[in-house]
C-alpha cells in the first residue's frame, strides 16, 4: 500500500499504466542493456486530496541526465518566463535590496530578466548549469540555510515545473521557511490536474511528475507546513498550469481567485472519484484509438512521422505499444537526443531538418503543449497537405 507523500493516508489508486522507463532514457542504437522500470500508477489521497504517483521512483535514476529543458528554445516559454520576471519585480521585487531565488532555473531565462533589472537572485540548480548566479545545490533545509546566511532573506522563491517533480514536500517546505522573509512568497507553476482530466492529457503522467495539484490539495499541503494558499493564476503554457502563491499562515490575504478556483473545483467534480474513473475510460480509449489509426495508415501505404521527443512521449508510445513500425522515427530539435532511441519504444530520434526531408504525410504531435508554436513553424507542411494527429483529448487528424 502507498502512502500519501503529504499526510500520510493510504492511497486510493486510479490508473495503472503497467510497467515502463524512465522518461529521459534513451539509449544508444545497439545498447542491449535491459531498461530500468517501474510500475508508473496514479492515485489520491482522501484525506487532503493530492493526486500522486503510487510508487516511489530512485531518486539518482529519475534526475534529469543530459536532457534539461530549454524554455529558450520556444520562443513562446521564453516569452513567459520574461513576462514572469516582470510581474514579479513590479509586484514582489519592490522593496530595498529585493532577492528572489528560484528553483532549477531551466536555462535562466526568469532569472536572468531579473538580474537585467539590477535585482539580486539565484538559482539552486544541482547540475550548476543555466543560471547567472547557482547554487550548485538541490533545494532543502540545509541549502536554504546556507543561502540565508550569505544572502539574507528572499522576496519570492519561484520554481517551474520543479515543485510537482519533488516528492519529499516537508523538505521542501521547511527550505522555503528557512529561507523566505516574513513577507516572502513561494510561488509555483506546474500542470493543473484539472486540465488533465479536462484534456484527457494521461501523457503528464510519467517518472519525473509526482504530484498533479489541484488548488484544494495545495492548500491542503500549504496549511500542513504553516503556508496558506493567497494566490492562483491559470497559464496557458504546457497545456494548462496553475501558478500558485504561497505565504506564511496570515501574512496576506487570499485572493479572490482563491476562493472561486475551489469552488470551480468542487462545481465540476474534480476532487471525486467518478470523475477519475471517467478520465480512466477516456485513457483506455486512446489506448484502442491510436496505434488502431496508425495500423489503418501504415497499412494504406502513407508516411507518418512523430514531432517532440518529450517525455510525455515515453508514456504514450510504452502505454499504447508504438515501436519504429509505426512510428518510424521522431524528428526533435534537443541536439542531445539525436541520434539516440526513445526509451523503452526504441524509436530513434531525428533532428528537426528530418522532417522536411521529405515532409511525411502525416504527424504525430507529440509536444502538443507547443501546438501552436509548432503548427506555426511548420505550415508548409500543412500547406503541401500535411495533416497533423493529435491524441488529447481524443485521438483526431487535423
Ligand atoms: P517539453 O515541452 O519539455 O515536454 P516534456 O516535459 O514532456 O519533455 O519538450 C518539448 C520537446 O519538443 C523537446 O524535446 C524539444 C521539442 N521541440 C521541438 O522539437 N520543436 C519545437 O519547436 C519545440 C517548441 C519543441
Ligand atoms: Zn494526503
Amino acid at each position: 500500500m502507498s502512502h500519501c507523500r503529504v499526510c500520510s493516508s493510504p492511497l486510493q489508486e486510479f490508473f495503472d499504466f503497467g510497467e515502463q522507463p524512465l522518461s529521459a532514457a534513451f539509449t544508444e542504437p545497439g545498447d542491449r542493456r535491459e531498461q530500468f522500470r517501474f510500475r508508473l500508477a496514479v492515485g489520491a489521497c482522501p484525506d487532503c486530496s493530492m493526486v500522486q504517483l503510487m510508487e516511489d521512483v530512485p531518486r539518482s535514476r529519475a534526475v534529469h541526465e543530459g536532457y534539461p529543458y530549454h524554455s529558450s528554445q520556444s520562443r513562446v516559454m521564453r516569452a513567459h518566463f520574461e513576462e514572469t520576471a516582470r510581474g514579479f519585480l513590479a509586484r514582489e521585487l519592490t522593496g530595498d535590496d529585493p532577492f528572489m531565488v528560484e528553483i532549477g532555473c531551466n536555462d535562466g531565462v526568469t532569472l536572468a530578466t531579473v538580474a537585467g533589472a539590477g535585482v539580486r537572485q539565484l538559482a539552486f540548480e544541482p547540475s550548476g548549469q543555466g543560471g547567472t548566479r547557482v547554487h550548485r545545490a538541490f533545494f532543502d533545509a540545509v541549502s536554504a540555510r546556507e543561502v540565508r546566511e550569505s544572502e539574507g532573506p528572499a522576496d519570492v522563491v519561484y520554481a517551474a515545473n520543479t515543485v510537482c517533480d519533488v516528492p519529499d514536500v516537508a523538505e521542501l517546505f521547511a527550505g522555503a521557511d528557512a529561507l523566505l522573509a516574513p513577507d516572502g512568497v513561494l510561488v509555483f507553476e506546474d500542470p493543473y490536474f484539472g486540465e488533465i482530466i479536462e484534456r484527457t492529457s494521461f501523457d503528464q503522467i510519467y517518472d519525473e511528475h509526482v504530484f498533479f495539484f489541484t488548488a484544494h490539495s495545495v492548500r491542503a499541503m500549504a496549511e500542513r507546513f504553516g503556508f496558506e494558499l493567497v494566490g492562483v493564476e491559470r497559464l496557458p503554457v504546457h497545456g494548462g498550469q496553475i501558478r500558485y502563491t504561497l505565504a506564511r499562515a496570515g501574512r496576506r490575504r487570499p485572493a479572490g481567485a482563491v476562493a472561486e478556483l475551489l469552488a470551480e473545483e468542487v462545481a465540476s467534480g474534480l476532487l471525486e472519484a467518478a470523475t477519475r474513473e471517467r478520465f480512466a475510460a477516456a485513457v483506455g480509449a486512446i489506448r484502442e484509438d491510436l496505434p488502431a489509426l496508425l495500423r489503418k495508415l501504415a497499412e494504406e501505404g502513407h508516411r507518418v512521422v512523430a514531432y517532440g521527443a518529450t517525455a510525455k512521449s515515453s508514456t504514450v508510445t510504452n502505454f499504447c505499444g508504438l515501436g519504429p513500425e509505426l512510428v518510424p522515427f521522431i524528428c526533435d530539435s534537443t541536439p542531445a537526443k539525436h541520434g539516440k532511441l526513445a526509451p523503452g519504444s526504441g524509436i530513434p530520434v531525428r533532428p528537426s531538418a528530418a522532417f522536411s526531408d521529405p515532409y511525411p504525410e502525416y504527424a504525430l504531435l507529440f509536444a502538443w503543449n507547443h501546438a501552436e508554436e509548432i503548427m506555426a513553424k511548420e505550415e508548409e507542411f500543412r500547406a503541401r497537405g500535411g495533416k497533423w494527429i493529435l491524441y488529447v483529448p481524443e485521438v483526431r487528424v487535423v
